[in-house]
């Protein structure tokens, strides 16, 4: 019988999605769910723009730049849309993440060629949409559906979970309760969801069993997660931990972004008695002056602050703290800023993100009297930037000599590397002969660059 040829026409071809992730490492992991759900739905990744049928911007609203940069983005991919189909093609837009939420039918009103908006809630609904949109409709869903979101997406699977490496994300909580006065999480993620104690486990066993080694928890107020144990008891944090430390094949985790109203007792023993879970914490302050913390509605004092870093430092000496700072805040004096340099002094971080206060619509910081100069905000960020980058460099340089554990990661930027993580986060280069992308190693560091550290076998 003769061999009849097929020929694959545009039509058959597998449509392909290119998604661009801005903001915190929640997007990341959201931007890989939604990937995961549209290539169950028949889609391909791409990591073109050019390639890409469908363009999701996967969106931060934390501050004014942020929100403002997926504006521009949009104005350059509407080019790429009416190129496409001034050639018969098409593009189809999507909007998806905080943007989405906080600004919902404003962004089809100011970027009209976006075809669908969907908020962090509704991302198990985004086939649906497409479906719809490929009819012709525009769509927007922001409704908070967060209790489904999780239950209806696809199960992760092994392939994907080995191409994107050894470690991994896993969002155990979403939302906040906490209101401070500058922020608009509570209002784009909603109020606090916990994932249940079942799945959070399911996913750590299906991460660990692709062979990833180190699972960062995440969520908003990550340790405010609680749940229901297997013996019916009420679990947080710590308890968790405890229980995913037993998984086979994990040897490495984290949890990020802490408030430190919530880092109860059971936590910091999971931070004394458990070797999986890395030394390093991240807990924002923002402030270090009293008035200006409650202005930020943070519910804790400089001295609290202070009294529970000792009593962290205590269970766990080798912690390395990091934080978040926000200056100009509205109301922030010479005095209150003074406070947040003593305060910065009186930790010493390791590593830490500083910010000018940027109002955001809908908060109550926004609304305040006596917002900041512009100029005074660029000299004070200056001044905690210069401080904490002194003193991220004195940690690193601390290194050198030190015999640190190292997770193998991938290749290096240079040809014969590979980089790994100390225990601490940094990035650590060794020569690509020394061992296997998952092992975890001992390497003696040699050298520092400004953040990555250079290191040799022992
Ligand atoms: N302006 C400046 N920084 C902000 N952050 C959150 N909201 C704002 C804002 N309106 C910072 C906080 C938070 C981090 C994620 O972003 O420091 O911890
Ligand atoms: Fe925003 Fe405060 Fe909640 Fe953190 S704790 S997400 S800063 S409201």
């Amino acid at each position: 019988m003769e061999h009849i040829a097929t020929a694959t026409t545009e039509k058959d071809m597998p449509k392909k999605v290119f998604v661009k992730t801005y903001g915190c490492q929640m997007n990341v992991y959201d931007s890989q769910r939604m990937t995961d759900a549209l290539v169950a739905d028949g889609y391909v990744a791409t990591e073109t723009i050019e390639d890409a049928d469908l363009v999701l911007l996967n969106t931060c609203h934390i501050r004014e730049k942020a929100a403002e940069k997926v504006y521009s983005e949009l104005g350059r991919i509407r080019d790429m849309k009416l190129e496409r189909q001034s050639a018969g093609g098409e593009l189809v837009i999507g909007v998806t993440g905080c943007v989405a939420q906080a600004e919902g039918n404003e962004i089809l009103r100011r970027a009209p060629a976006v075809d669908l908006v969907v908020g962090p809630q509704t991302y198990h609904r985004l086939p649906d949409v497409l479906k719809k949109v490929r009819t012709g409709k525009k769509v927007v869903e922001t409704e908070y559906a967060i209790e489904d979101k999780f239950e209806r997406l696809p199960r992760l699977r092994r392939t994907d979970v080995a191409k994107r490496g050894v470690t991994a994300f896993l969002t155990v909580q979403e939302g906040c309760d906490k209101f401070c006065t500058f922020c608009v999480v509570p209002y784009t993620r909603g109020s606090e969801v916990s994932r249940s104690v079942a799945q959070i486990v399911a996913e750590a066993e299906r991460l660990a069993d692709a062979g990833v080694r180190e699972v960062t928890l995440l969520g908003q107020n990550v340790n405010a997660w609680h749940g229901e144990g297997p013996d019916g008891s009420e679990w947080g944090l710590g308890q968790l931990l405890f229980r995913l430390a037993e998984i086979p094949g994990l040897a490495r985790l984290r949890y990020t972004t802490s408030h430190p109203r919530d880092m109860d007792d059971a936590l910091i023993a999971a931070h004394r008695d458990l070797d999986a879970l890395m030394p390093y914490l991240h807990l924002p302050v923002q402030s270090g002056s009293d008035r200006i913390l409650k202005a930020m509605n943070r519910r804790h004092t400089a001295a609290d602050y202070l009294r529970l870093i000792e009593k962290i430092r205590h269970a766990r000496e080798d912690i390395a703290l990091s934080g978040d700072f926000i200056v100009g805040f509205p109301g922030e004096t010479k005095a209150d800023f003074e406070a947040t340099m003593q305060i910065v002094r009186d930790v010493s971080y390791a590593s830490a993100f500083s910010f000018k206060y940027s109002p955001r619509p809908g908060t109550p910081g926004a609304t305040m009297d006596g917002h900041v100069d512009e100029q005074v905000k660029n000299e004070r960020l200056q001044q905690v930037q210069a401080l904490l980058n002194e003193q991220q460099q004195a940690f690193t340089t601390s290194m050198i000599g030190r015999t640190l554990s190292t997770l193998i990661e991938k290749p290096g930027r240079q040809p014969g590397q590979k980089v790994g993580r100390s225990p601490w986060l940094q990035p650590v280069i060794v020569d690509e002969k020394v061992t296997e992308i998952g092992d975890i190693i001992d390497v003696r560091i040699t050298k520092t660059g400004f953040n990555s550290l250079f290191a040799e076998p022992v």
